[in-house]
């Protein structure tokens, strides 16, 4: 016999089934979801929400994913390199606006040349900051050797999203061919993890294809795999890839995005404290997206520091918000958001994941 949806409510962890009936939940049962998923970050990990500066310096892209606005194929597309200078700047920018720690996100390459300019961007970045700025790094699927050189260089975290953990489902979303495979991908994060670096994954939520049961198994795959921190976010079809065919097929936009409140309040009941991000993505459906869910379990938010000439330009879904606003207005917006999410700002500090410190 089913159990009560409250007393499912208060165990610390769930079964493939029960997570598909929480992530079914509406009404007064999702409302009393949230309510847990809220009261177990406070208990585990308090009210403060970290920054991390977000620079997206270049969609030049090798990888040709079937559902992302800057893949290879995609000739509309006007591609850009962010000066290593104007990086720095923003590196600046964040450490004396006392953001803590910084993403350095691109599409993917790894040619000698870009793997040893990334280097020594992350020693650069390291003295502009007095060696105290938290580097995240964000490009794509590496060699064991290149995830080294750059841990060396100095960065710390690592995200690399698994889109989804049932291979089948990641096979129908990307090219066939040797440069997308879902066993590179897991493999590439286990090679992070060895190498030390706090390790972030995730998921799209409301896929073509994708079922509850696919969402339940992400949520279990973070969990056997011990990741430090998790970034998902709803998928928003663009009309200049090809998934953009199934657009009658998903459910509406906005049920993706509650579908993504639960996932995080699962998450948060099961992983109680590990770092999870609030997705830009969630502002792009509700302008009070990333707020909310900070409320319900995110504790970290990526303020885009890109230099704004380029933003219109990362467009890995349409209707990306913030592509006008300049650094300072974002940080303005942000705090201001974050307050009325009954948030702290964790000013200067690097807001590491508590996981992963606990599991060295
Ligand atoms: N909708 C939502 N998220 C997307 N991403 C790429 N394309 C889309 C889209 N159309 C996400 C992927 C990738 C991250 C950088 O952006 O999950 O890992
Ligand atoms: Fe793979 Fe953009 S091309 S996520």
């Amino acid at each position: 016999m089913n159990i009560s949806f409250e007393t499912l409510l208060q165990k610390d962890s769930f079964t493939k089934e029960e997570i598909i009936r929480l992530l079914k939940a509406n009404g007064e049962q999702e409302k009393a979801l949230f309510k847990r998923s809220h009261d177990v970050k406070l208990k585990h990990i308090g009210n403060k929400v970290y920054f991390r500066g977000l620079v997206e310096f270049s969609n030049i892209c090798k990888k040709d994913c079937l559902y992302c606005g800057i893949r290879a194929s995609n000739k509309m597309v006007n591609r850009y390199d962010i000066a290593d200078d104007q990086i720095l700047k923003a590196a600046k920018f964040a450490y004396e606006h006392k953001y803590g720690s910084m993403v350095l996100q691109a599409g993917e390459r790894s040619n000698p040349a870009f793997v040893d300019r990334i280097c020594q961007l992350l020693k650069d970045i390291k003295k502009v900051s007095n060696d105290e700025l938290g580097i995240t790094i964000s490009i794509g699927e590496q060699t064991k050797e290149t995830y080294q050189k750059w841990f060396d260089a100095g960065a710390h975290r690592y995200l690399l999203r698994v889109e989804t953990s049932n291979p089948k489902l990641y096979n129908k979303i990307h090219p066939d061919n040797e440069e997308h495979s879902h066993a590179t991908r897991l493999a590439c994060l286990k090679s992070l993890q060895d190498i030390g670096y706090q390790t972030g994954t995730g998921v799209m939520i409301g896929l073509p294809f994708q079922t509850y049961e696919d969402l339940a198994n992400d949520i279990l795959f973070m969990k056997e795999f011990d990741i430090d921190m998790v970034g998902m976010g709803p998928f928003i079809e663009h009309d200049q890839t090809p998934l953009y065919e199934y657009k009658d097929d998903l459910m509406s936009l906005n049920d993706r995005f509650r579908l993504t409140l639960r996932m995080i309040a699962v998450l948060r009941i099961m992983m109680k404290d590990i770092n999870i991000a609030s997705a830009t993505a969630l502002q792009a459906i509700d302008p009070l997206g990333r707020e909310k869910a900070l409320k319900i379990g995110a504790n970290i938010i990526m303020p885009n520091i890109t230099p704004t000439q380029e933003r219109a330009n990362y467009l890995l879904y349409q209707n990306k918000p913030c592509i006008d606003e300049g650094a300072d207005d974002c940080t303005n917006c942000m705090e201001a958001r974050i307050n009325m999410a009954d948030g702290e700002i964790g000013y200067g500090q690097w807001g590491d994941s508590l996981h992963y410190k606990s599991r060295l």
